[in-house]
């Protein structure tokens, strides 16, 4: 999803922006550009797809002066990803970047457009300049013109704009879209739409809160909040250890996160683990206080795991536990009792559809929960209590350390709750607790389990479609796996319950349908395995994931033998990550980045 960078300082801001850009990549995007404001003159360079195509255009430029620059990442929302509709957008004299959609866009243009100002762009954006511009006009100067501006504008939004009327002033506004800004000794200001390009460059900063607006020069940070009052920054420390970027020799970050998932579940499990609790230092148990129903939402592989947690809640704590997709429980006027928890799980914790979710939750006064990979995230903000899931920075879009952390916090968590709620006995919360500690080497890649699927991988790069089936916890690790194939792969995958088939899924059934079949030991293995038969006989291709030799099966991943279903369930996890990565390297896809797709989905 969009990203924007801003920097007001005297080094080559050109690179900086370019920097922070990259830094922000992972969050997907098909078009980039950049505005530099130095010596009352803008320099301003765009180009569509990757920001090397940036960078060649912006190679012969320069800045080694005092100057304001804006950069910006487009996931196109309105108008196709040309040049004309990437960012910065221009005003006469100003330019623009946003993420975020304008709502009201459609009616301010037409205004403007009777005034007599021609649009150069499809997008919702171009309006904010054009509209600054015309408030300059009337307003005593460009800051009030700005103030101005933002009021008239409706939905989501973190903007930065530079105009030659205050040649050494950056304005900023929020509302909904992040953004935060950074200062460091050199009295540089930076701006980005998360840490990340801010780590190394900045000592402090200062996130913004929605509705607060204001401007930066050399000498002041101003900022209003939603009121119009001013406000003082609120700095906080930020990191100095800039978490690897780099693939330390793998092909692909995503390679190089599934190789991760050992390390960074250790991680999540540190310090939470005892002989016969889970220690959850974060949360007060008076959350739980007068709560009898648990609601899970989120979108895409949150998803996933939170329906992971909907089995193991009501298996281990015995509470009614219900998920929801988020952009759905938002319009359908869902209704939310207060003796609900209300649980979102974002590995971003800025996706729009959960973090407005997250505010009906609290709006309508129920105790909410965050389970999330980034601190001082929106939705970090904004929940009662959070859990962080340590899984680092995840780049491949595709996402995968963030849901295995998942699951495990929810494992966790379902144990935290089994103890309070007294409903397993002391003895199995221990059993489990003791299985918890053996998942990070559960999760470790055998170079023997790698190279079978790279193999195998070759055989599966057509046909008709992918169903990856499952009973109980391993149905949502099923729909996770058809969703990690279809993401990288772009073939057509479905995750569906093993027993559902019959009921239509089965009609498919030839030999250019594979099914990608998870037949765990511990877990319902008879049903699940006479559901592949029943496929077998059909003669879909079979692509059976056991520890237990399957003699119908056309091909066969044999995973290791474990003592417990959920160890079986994250070395299948690793499975069926490995298998669409082998299958998207073998079809020439871009696997960190795979077309249409961003990492952080800032509109809804
Ligand atoms: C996007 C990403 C998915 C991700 C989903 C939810 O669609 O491409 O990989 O699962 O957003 O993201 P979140 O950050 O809320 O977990």
């Amino acid at each position: 999803m969009c990203g924007i960078v801003g920097y007001l300082g005297k080094k080559n801001t050109k690179e900086i922006l370019l920097e922070g850009l990259k830094e922000l990549e992972y969050r997907g995007y098909d078009s980039a550009g950049i505005a530099v404001l130095s010596d009352g003159e803008f320099s301003s360079f765009k180009a569509v797809g990757k920001l090397v195509n940036l960078e060649e255009k912006t190679k012969e430029f320069t800045t080694d002066k005092f100057a304001a620059g804006i950069g910006h990442t487009r996931w196109a929302t309105h108008g196709k990803p040309t040049e004309l509709n990437a960012h910065p957008h221009v005003g006469a004299s100003s330019y623009v970047v946003h993420n975020g959609i304008i709502e009201n866009y459609a009616e301010l243009k037409k205004e403007l457009q009777n005034t007599g100002v021609t649009f150069l762009s499809q997008t919702d954006t171009e309006v904010i300049v054009h509209q600054f511009e015309k408030n300059q006009q009337d307003a005593a100067n460009s800051f009030e013109a700005f103030k101005k501006t933002i009021g008239e504008l409706e939905g989501a939004y973190a903007i930065l704009l530079v105009t030659k009327a205050e040649p050494d002033t950056i304005f900023f506004a929020k509302n909904g879209s992040p953004m935060l800004m950074g200062i460091n000794a050199e009295n540089e200001k930076y701006f980005a739409s998360s840490d990340t390009p801010l780590i190394g460059q900045c000592s402090d900063v200062n996130y913004f809160e929605d509705g607060d607006y204001g401007y930066v020069n050399a000498d002041e940070i101003v900022i209003f909040d939603k009121s119009g009052n001013k406000k003082e920054p609120h700095f906080t420390k930020l990191a100095t250890n800039k978490l690897s970027a780099q693939k330390d020799g793998y092909r692909f970050f995503m390679e190089k996160e599934i190789y991760e998932q050992s390390t960074v579940i250790a991680d999540t499990l540190l310090g939470r683990l005892s002989e016969d609790s889970v220690i959850l230092d974060e949360i007060d148990s008076s959350l739980f206080e007068g709560i009898n129903e648990i609601k899970l939402c989120a979108c895409g592989t949150s998803y996933h795991s939170a329906l992971t947690a909907s089995y193991m809640f009501e298996r281990h704590a015995k509470v009614k536990t219900s998920v929801e997709v988020a952009s759905e429980f938002r319009y359908r006027e869902p209704i939310m009792t207060k003796d609900t928890l209300f649980v979102v799980i974002s590995q971003s914790g800025e996706t729009a559809d959960t973090l407005e979710t997250l505010k009906m939750a609290k709006a309508a006064g129920l105790k909410t929960l965050v389970i999330c990979n980034v601190d001082n995230s929106s939705m970090v903000r904004i929940a009662d209590a959070s859990i962080l899931t340590r899984a680092g920075i995840e780049k491949g879009v595709a996402s995968t350390k963030a849901f295995a952390t998942q699951v495990v916090v929810f494992w966790m968590l379902s144990l935290y709750l089994a103890k309070r709620n007294n409903t397993l006995r002391a003895e199995e919360i221990a059993a489990q607790i003791a299985v918890l500690r053996e998942v990070p080497k559960s999760v470790i890649v055998e170079d023997a389990m790698h190279e079978r699927i790279k193999r195998l991988s070759k055989r599966y790069l057509h046909g008709h479609g992918f169903f990856f089936i499952g009973r109980d916890l391993f149905y949502p690790l099923a729909l996770e796996g058809a969703l990690k194939l279809k993401e990288i792969s772009y073939l057509h995958a479905e995750g569906y319950p093993s027993g559902e088939m019959k009921h239509g899924p089965i009609a498919l059934a030839d030999p250019e349908l594979f099914t990608i079949a998870l037949l765990p030991e511990h877990l319902l293995y008879e049903k699940s395995r006479s559901n592949a038969e029943e496929l077998s006989a059909r003669d879909s291709t079979i692509c059976a994931i056991s520890p237990i030799e399957f003699d119908k099966a056309d091909d066969f991943i044999k995973t290791k033998k474990h003592s417990h279903y959920m160890l079986e369930f994250f070395e299948m996890m690793l499975v069926v990550q490995l298998l669409s990565l082998e299958i998207s390297v073998r079809l020439g896809n871009d696997v960190d980045m795979p077309r249409n797709l961003a990492k952080s989905v800032t509109v809804e």
